[in-house]
């Protein structure tokens, strides 16, 4: 029998992951469906039961469901538990086991993809949201000389910084601190691209060769992008390689065969012009 996997959110009628699912499916020999499951606010458990019942065996989860998905599992695994949220969950014999590899993805599109591994580098991370945090561990496990957090919200970056201090160096601070600080890999995870809005980033903060990494994907030279292209930054990425890589890890997890990425990618790939 056809094994099911669907990627549930609200709204999730745009998400890439179906085709991204059946391509690795094709190229490994896979039998499974992957479909999209949009459930309403609020109603995330209850989708998930619905899905169970009728036979299905993982999912992944996008935005609001994260933390609804994290709550609902009967076991969680590291990357969830650091996170404190779930990208994707495994349905087994009646258990509900949550993981999330948005951090994992993050780092194998950044260090194999765009050949920029982390080790040495000083790495800035904008925001302190779920985006961020679900990167921590993984970034700080890559030994980085410096992570810096930089949020509107200053405390917010402060306390998120202070709750991983023990897996490396990292700091939160408020954007006006970064005035006179350069960095060698800058990373969006705030949502104000997603609104067509600009970050206050002082000149010269992006040293030269830089990383501009926009965790979003498909929307183009957002704000943030041109923000570094206008400081000098050639090196510039979205997240459509961390969507392809965590995709790649489900995938890996559920089905026990790790699929090639890099036509994937190529394939659903939106120029940045
Ligand atoms: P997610 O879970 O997707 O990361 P979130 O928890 O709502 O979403 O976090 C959104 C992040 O984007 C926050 O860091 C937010 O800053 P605040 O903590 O100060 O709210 C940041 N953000 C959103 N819009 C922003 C804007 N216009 N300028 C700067 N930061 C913004």
């Amino acid at each position: 029998m056809t094994d099911r996997y669907a990627v549930f959110g609200n709204p999730v009628v745009h998400s890439k992951s179906p085709q991204i699912h059946a391509a690795f499916a094709c190229q490994t020999g896979q039998d499974l469906d992957y479909g999209l499951v949009e459930a309403p606010l609020g109603g995330f458990a209850d989708a998930l039961a619905d899905f169970v019942t009728a036979g299905g065996r993982g999912c992944n989860i996008t935005v609001p469901f994260k933390i609804d998905a994290f709550e609902a599992a009967t076991e969680t695994r590291p990357g969830a538990e650091q996170a404190g949220a779930s990208n994707c969950l495994k349905l087994q014999d009646g258990r509900i086991i949550a993981e999330n590899f948005d951090g994992i993805g993050l780092l194998k599109d950044i260090e194999q993809n765009l050949s920029t591994p982390l080790a040495g580098k000083r790495v800035l991370l904008l925001g302190a949201g779920g985006a961020t945090r679900g990167v921590l561990v993984p970034f700080l496990s890559a030994s980085p000389a410096q992570v810096t957090i930089a949020n509107r919200t200053a405390s917010k970056a402060a306390d998120l910084a202070q709750g991983f201090s023990a897996h490396g160096p990292i700091e939160g601070i408020g954007y006006n601190a970064l005035a006179g600080q350069a960095f060698d890999i800058v990373v969006n995870g705030t949502s104000a691209s997603l609104n067509g809005d600009r970050l206050p980033l002082p000149d010269g903060l992006f040293a030269p060769g830089a990383l501009a990494y926009e965790m979003v994907y498909a929307k183009g030279l957002t704000p943030f992008l041109n923000q570094a292209r206008a400081g000098g930054v050639t090196n510039l990425a979205d997240g459509v390689g961390m969507l392809v890589e965590q995709a790649a890890e489900a995938f890996a997890w559920w089905r026990g065969i790790r699929p090639e990425t890099a036509a994937v990618i190529r394939d659903i790939t939106v120029p940045l012009t």
